[in-house]
């Protein structure tokens, strides 16, 4: 089946040799060839792309007759994204663009002919893994995100989006809001890999849909204190960063634990990061969740004062800055309602369950009515290189969403 050839296609690229994981971020070279791919299978399809002004891609499959250039109206929209945290696995957003195609194949042996346009999106910089906001690209076209603020943005080296996206050959003037495509935009059921547990375990399901997803978001907690010598300077007499930012990991687990919800700090910088030397600066990233807005801004705010009982402990400044907060979102229940019926017709019964993930399709429920389907994940391992997904269940998916669009799409 043509998911197959699809997916070995797309493997090597942006694979790092050492750890088996994806290093596909926004806007670098394994990132363009993610952009190429996407095209040549387009292509290949005779499917026209459009890239639009935040560098989302979309290709498109028309109904017969369309005039070309005309608007569009009332779009089945499917794809994910195909950039990568550091050292991703494979599946996670690339299973939904892959098998959008897939599933257009899977209609076309069908004769199957689409009565309303049907799209295969890539959204841009999905993981936030380069410039920090998740969901950058469905982000600022639905209008969530600033563009005079996007461009600003800077990754690890000071490199800002607007210069990475122009030196890609992408004007970043066109970053922002683009209702014109929003509103043509019917439905968007997104397929990813589940990033848990639940349908492996206690749902016992191939596939699933999605319930809502978690308010979740992104802190940046940034101490000052004074670089010293590590074999001179007294303990009594140091001013080590390292100290607080350390109580304040103990207490983000301690306090989710507490409050059931999740607290993470997977991303450290000491600088100037000598061995021999205690930091001048120690800058972390909290990535907090919750199953509710209040049970998330608790948790934010006692790990928040926490770290300033710390900072002060150890004569440390400590600031906190908002980078990206996601509300709690609720998909479309009209439309979840419909592919869980469709789907238990054709003897796919697919569990509904709540996520602690971020996807665009969480963004664009607020414009557009939006769904998602997973697929089961045996480990529930997601974000590592470890991740995976059976063939079966992934052509299992693709069938599921190529019975979705042609329900929502075609005659
Ligand atoms: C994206 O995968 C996220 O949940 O951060
Ligand atoms: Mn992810
Ligand atoms: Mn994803």
């Amino acid at each position: 089946m043509s998911l197959a050839r699809l997916w070995e296609s797309l493997l090597p690229l942006g694979r790092d040799n050492r750890t088996g994981g994806y290093r596909r971020y926004s806007w670098t070279e394994a990132d363009l060839a993610c952009r190429d791919w996407f095209r040549a299978v387009a292509a290949e399809r005779e499917l026209p792309v459009h890239a639009d002004g935040n560098g989302n891609l979309w290709a498109w499959w028309d109904p017969p007759g369309s005039p070309p250039g005309g608007p569009r109206t009332g779009a089945v929209v499917t794809g994910s994204h195909l950039d990568s945290v550091p050292d991703g696995g494979a599946f996670d957003g690339a299973l939904g663009v892959a098998s959008g195609f897939a599933a257009i194949d899977l209609l076309r042996e069908r004769r199957s002919l689409p009565v309303r346009p049907i799209a295969v999106a890539a959204f841009s910089e999905e993981e936030g893994a380069r410039f920090g906001v998740a969901c950058l690209g469905s982000r600022l076209l639905t209008g969530a995100m600033d563009p005079g603020a996007a461009r600003e943005l800077r990754d690890g080296d000071g490199i800002t989006l607007a210069d990475a996206m122009a030196a890609a050959g992408h004007d970043p003037g066109l970053l922002g809001p683009d209702p014109a495509l929003v509103d043509g935009i019917g439905a968007f059921v997104e397929l990813h890999i589940e990033q848990g547990r639940a349908l492996a375990g206690s749902l016992v399901a191939p596939l699933g849909v999605a319930e809502g997803i978690w308010p979740h978001g992104r802190w940046r907690f940034d101490f000052a204190g004074q670089a010293d010598h590590a074999g001179t300077a007294r303990l009594a007499d140091r001013r080590d960063p390292m100290l607080p930012f350390a109580a304040t990991v103990l207490a983000a687990r301690e306090c989710a634990g507490r409050l059931g919800t999740l607290a993470t700090f997977g991303k450290v910088v000491a600088r100037p990061g000598g061995v021999n030397a205690i930091s001048s600066t120690v800058r972390a990233w909290l990535d907090a969740r919750a199953p509710d807005q209040p049970g998330l801004d608790e948790t934010v705010e006692q790990i928040g004062v926490a770290a300033g009982r710390a900072a002060r402990q150890h004569s440390v400044a400590v600031t906190v800055t908002a980078e990206s907060r996601t509300p709690p979102a609720g998909f479309d229940r009209a439309l979840r309602d419909r592919i869980t019926r469709l789907l238990a017709t054709a003897g796919t019964d697919v569990p509904a369950l709540p996520t602690g993930a971020g996807h665009d399709a969480g963004v664009l429920t607020a414009h557009v009515p939006a769904a998602m389907l997973f697929v089961r994940n045996p480990t529930g391992v997601s974000h590592s290189p470890d991740e995976h997904a059976d063939p079966e269940d992934c052509e299992a998916g693709v069938a599921a969403l190529a019975a979705v669009l042609e329900n929502l799409a075609c005659r």
